[in-house]
């Protein structure tokens, strides 16, 4: 619980009581503390919208890696790790992790061979059982077989259901026991697989729901028999049968992405689209098609195994459950240890023409029909392609993305092609829609970098900021230090998004069992989740996409404050607010006088007025699984909301201000007036700016 936030968020800036003089060792007299040092500022904002400038509907979105086990063993809900056997590689005999034995050689024995009915994944798991139920070596109680802990654990849940689906055959009979097991060795949900012999004899899909009867975030999927004879194994999936909209994603972590009302959905890396070596970079078409078929592969960059069933039509579904707009980046025959030459990129080419017909082709097409017969007959809105990821100081960067950009321009020319080559302060030498900027760096560097874009050209293409993030010592695991730069650098990308037309903050996801880069937007694990600072810092600026940005001056005598003002339209109650955004950076108090022209003496409702506040005791404050709401916003309501407000910017905060504007006068025209509906004027504003922004 953030202390300071509760007891200084009503109303607004004012100081109230003992407890904030106790905390915070600052005077505090009659309705406005005095800062220490003096520190004042003044914000003037004229709620003209004659002045104002709108801001892309694209502005903040997201970027979605597999990184950290964001999707395997992450968003992507399968219980079951190496489902399939191939981690181990496509040899066999080959390793099977983490899969493990239960008995002992006197009863088993286990191995993996190439006798899968799978032609792009050969590899199963072959178990001999040499105990029996009756005889001379009679196997123990409970059986023996093979158990999954899933990813670090399976979350099953009391009440729950579970799609277990794996592929069977055997030399004889099969009487094979499956359940979800708690991590004391109770059975949680148990059923019988049992068939014939000559049932057995050739491969069988097995699918049933398994019902929770007690819940354990810590349980596995144990597959056991008593019975002599040898067992195939094959594409081993258990899947909660609550998945968002059916679609495969967990449903906690979906919701943290759904609370950033994302407005693009960047994917699937990062580093993961290029790999160590090219045979390790995520390439699409070995990533579409029924699950069980994908060869899956390792990602050598993050150093782990995915089965790709988050794979290329998964990301778009996904982009769509958030109402995002997708933007692919496609592997462009570089990876981080190999360059393809350019002569030889054709096929690469090809591949990303292809990748973008199976998003977007009519379902008659190639492979617009796969995506069609996948459950997508309706074109994925694909409007933008990155080429490659971060490679433009690659071998022949140019000479390559030239062949990509040519190509798909030809064929899709609306399309927005995003080039790895930052233009911010050097033109580029290459035609492009966007390119990427990157920035990962200490707090003072991010925060500083909120100018970055004050001089690039207006002339050549749009920046795309892919990622950003503070990182290191000032962030951690995920600080208020950290969390605040990002805010400060956020609110200069507002003011430079007539020519910044996205953000995204990287990493995305954690788990924290494999937290290779640290930090991140969201940590979990197999059944708790939180957001860091910097999760909720961006959702400061859900409503920033698409709103107008108003103009604003601020002058103060200290150099750690950083404001904007927006105007917008809320997707909630569909009510106009002004909403001023305030950084402090500094470990000063600043005292903030705020002066809004252009509305009328009444023009803006304190009730309905809200002020939300991030901060806490220490500046270096992270979240956690035993404090995940240690440093959160705090929204209170803002009695003293007006057009003059004065207000008081603590230490290392982030306040927002969303002052409801009164709606305005009612307009009406015909001599019939009396059957016309009133015009609201807000709403005609809102279409107005509808079509500045698509002019
Ligand atoms: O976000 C983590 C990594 O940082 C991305 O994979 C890469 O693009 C950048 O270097």
């Amino acid at each position: 619980m953030n202390v300071l936030g509760e007891v200084m968020g009503f109303p607004g800036a004012y100081c109230r009581g003992l407890l904030v003089i106790v905390l915070i060792g600052i005077c505090c007299s009659q309705s406005r503390c005095s800062a220490s040092a003096n520190q004042e500022a003044e914000l003037l904002v004229s709620a003209s919208e004659s002045t104002g400038r709108p801001m892309p509907s694209t502005l903040f979105g997201m970027f979605f890696e597999e990184i950290n086990h964001a999707g395997s063993g992450g968003l992507w809900a399968e219980l079951v790790r190496n489902r399939g056997f191939e981690a181990g590689g496509p040899s066999a005999p080959s390793y099977i992790e983490p899969w493990s034995i239960i008995g002992n050689g006197t009863y088993l024995d286990v191995g993996t061979d190439r006798s899968s009915l799978f032609e792009r994944n050969k590899v199963a798991l072959r178990m001999e059982v040499l105990c029996d139920s009756t005889g001379a070596n009679i196997c123990p109680a409970g059986g023996v077989g093979v158990y999954n802990p899933g990813f670090w654990g399976m979350n099953i849940q009391q009440g729950k259901t579970y799609n277990v689906v794996f592929y069977v055959r055997s030399s004889g009979a099969i009487n094979l026991t499956v359940s979800l097991t708690g991590s004391s060795g109770s059975s949680l949900a148990s059923t019988n697989v049992v068939a014939s012999a000559s049932d057995g004899s050739k491969w069988k899909k097995v699918k049933f729901l398994l019902q929770a009867k007690d819940t354990d975030a810590n349980s596995r999927l144990q597959l056991t028999t008593s019975s002599k004879g040898v067992i195939w194994l094959d594409q081993v999936s258990v899947m909660p049968s609550d998945t968002y909209k059916g679609h495969g994603f967990r449903t906690d972590l979906m919701e943290m992405l759904l609370g950033l009302k994302p407005r693009f959905l960047r994917f699937p890396g990062g580093c993961f689209v290029e790999g160590a070596k090219l045979r390790n970079a995520f390439r699409w078409k070995e990533t579409v098609g029924p699950w069980e078929e994908r060869p899956g592969h390792f990602g050598d960059v993050w150093n782990y195994w995915t089965d790709d069933a988050l794979g290329h039509y998964e990301f778009f579904q996904l982009a769509e459950d958030l109402g995002a707009i997708p933007v692919w980046v496609f592997n462009n025959g570089i990876a981080h240890d190999e360059t393809v030459e350019t002569p030889l990129i054709a096929p690469f080419v090809q591949e990303a023409l292809d990748g973008i017909e199976f998003a977007r082709g009519s379902p008659s097409s190639q492979w617009g029909s796969l995506r069609a017969k996948m459950g997508h007959p309706e074109p994925f809105d694909l409007r933008y392609v990155a080429v490659g990821n971060e490679d433009c100081w690659k071998p022949d960067y140019r000479g390559k993305y030239m062949k990509f950009y040519q190509a798909i321009k030809n064929a899709y020319p609306d399309m927005q092609i995003i080039s790895n080559c930052d233009g911010s302060s050097t033109k580029l030498d290459h035609p492009a829609d966007l390119y990427d900027y990157h920035i990962y760096s200490s707090a003072n560097g991010v925060f500083s970098d909120r100018h970055h874009f004050d001089q690039t050209s207006r002339s050549g293409p749009k920046v795309f900021v892919s990622e950003y993030a503070v990182w290191k010592e000032d962030a951690g695991l995920g600080s208020l230090l950290a969390s605040l730069a990002e805010a400060a650098f956020l609110l200069g990308i507002e003011k430079n998004s007539d020519t910044v037309q996205m953000a995204s903050y990287a990493p995305l996801f954690a788990n924290k069992n494999d937290w290779n880069w640290k930090p991140d937007a969201i940590v979990f694990d197999s059944s708790r989740v939180y957001g860091t600072p910097s999760y909720w810092m961006q959702q400061f600026f859900v409503d920033s996409s698409g709103g107008m940005l108003l103009d604003s001056k601020l002058t103060t005598n200290s150099s750690s404050i950083v404001a904007s003002a927006i105007s917008y339209v809320s997707q909630e109650n569909k009510k106009r607010y002004i909403k001023i955004k305030v950084v402090n950076f500094g470990s000063e108090m600043v005292n903030l006088t705020i002066s809004i022209s252009g509305l009328d003496q009444n023009s803006i409702r304190s009730s309905g007025s809200f002020r939300t506040a991030m901060m806490s005791t220490n500046v270096m404050d992270e979240n956690s699984f035993s404090d995940p709401n240690k440093v959160v916003p705090i929204k209170t309501l803002l009695e003293s909301a007006g057009k003059d407000m004065e207000v008081t910017l603590p230490p290392h905060s982030f306040i927002s201000f969303d002052l409801l504007k009164e709606p305005t006068s009612i307009i009406t025209r015909r001599s019939d007036a009396s059957s016309v509906p009133p015009i609201d004027i807000d709403n005609v504003v809102q279409w107005s700016e509808y079509l500045l922004q698509e002019a």
